[in-house]
């Protein structure tokens, strides 16, 4: 490889598969739990790591909705936002779009708006505080009725502006997109973009790949590798410039492999691949490291790792004059490095 860890931390980039709730690093679990006199089974960091425990989606997630009993205020809620964004500049995160999950905490009690005012406050500050613009994607949890997520779209409606779209997450087995088709087709009326995640080698996954791209109209695909299954699929997806919003390290904890293979070929195709983290915090690996440890296990060329960077601007949800200003960003970057 002719380039370092740290050529690939300094890239300019953008991140677009970031779960919130996923970036709940042991210390802030732990100080949380401590403030909000929340017993979570586990008291130090150590305790906290060896829970974490997952081979499949379903198993992470048996891990990952118990420990968000500790956000309990706006202000945990800040706390957890501002602290992934610190670790984002880190990295030269420039602009990134944030799931989070309200269901998960309205359904334990906590007011939908003490969730979305926590996490606003972080990043309509961080613009000017860490010069990263980031932006907040609502998603729905897809193991939860579809009265459930149509009750938490009106919840949103009042505080519209304060997010760029809507996301689909959570457990995809007996979960199928169309289960919420109507809201997501009311989103995109109401001028929301939409997303939806197409977890790796799920059950019928390039079926439910293809009702998100043909009877939803989808603009993204969060995972979505399994698209390799289906050339004619491939072709729509470059065609309607659909990205990507792939998460190796992810991958390789709830499945067999990264899937490395799939985003070179879909890369080497031209479609939108982009690298994210998902859930850094349960990963260990946020954006630079997933990106790196892709390009060290698969050996992609200086030229693939840019284009992965360039990529995480074309696919997001910005104006194509703000993503002609990022891509010159990384030229001068690679100019001088
Ligand atoms: N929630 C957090 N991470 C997720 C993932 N990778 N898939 C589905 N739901 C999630
Ligand atoms: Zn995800």
């Amino acid at each position: 490889m002719n380039y370092s860890k740290e050529f690939v931390m300094g890239l300019p980039k953008a991140e677009l598969h970031l779960h919130l709730e996923g970036t709940l690093e042991p210390e802030l679990k732990l100080k949380l739990a401590n403030k909000n006199h929340i017993d979570i089974g586990q008291k130090t960091i150590e305790e906290v790591k060896a829970s974490y425990q997952f081979h499949d989606l379903t198993s992470f997630l048996q891990v990952y909705y118990p420990a968000m009993n500790v956000l309990q205020d706006e202000s945990d809620f800040y706390a957890l936002a501002h602290a992934y964004l610190l670790k984002a500049k880190a990295h030269n995160v420039k602009y990134c779009e944030l799931f989070f999950d309200p269901q998960a905490h309205t359904s334990r009690g906590v007011p939908f708006k003490t969730v979305i005012n926590g996490y606003y406050k972080a990043v309509s500050e961080a613009k000017e505080t860490l010069g990263i613009e980031a932006h907040l994607i609502m998603c729905f949890l897809r193991d939860m009725s579809y009265e459930s997520a149509k009750e938490t779209y009106q919840a949103m409606l009042p505080y519209k502006d304060k997010i760029i779209g809507i996301g689909l997450d959570s457990d995809e087995r007996n979960n199928p997109p169309e289960k919420f088709k109507d809201i997501f087709l009311q989103a995109k009326k109401d001028g929301l973009h939409i997303t939806m995640h197409c977890d790796i080698d799920q059950i019928d996954s390039i079926k439910h790949i293809r009702t998100c791209l043909m009877e939803i109209g989808v603009e993204r695909l969060d995972h979505g590798t399994n698209i390799v299954e289906d050339e004619s699929l491939v072709d729509y997806v470059i065609k309607h410039k659909i990205g990507f919003t792939c998460c190796p390290v992810s991958n390789s904890f709830v499945t067999k492999d990264m899937k490395g293979k799939e985003m070179k070929y879909l890369l080497s195709k031209g479609a939108l691949v982009t690298v994210n983290s998902d859930d850094p915090a349960y990963f260990q690996s946020y954006v630079s490291d997933d990106l790196y440890t892709l390009a060290s296990k698969f050996n992609l060329s200086k030229e693939e790792v840019i284009e992965l960077a360039k990529n995480s601007f074309r696919a997001s949800f910005m104006s194509e004059a703000k993503k002609a200003e990022y891509l010159k960003q990384i030229d001068e970057y690679v100019k001088t490095h």
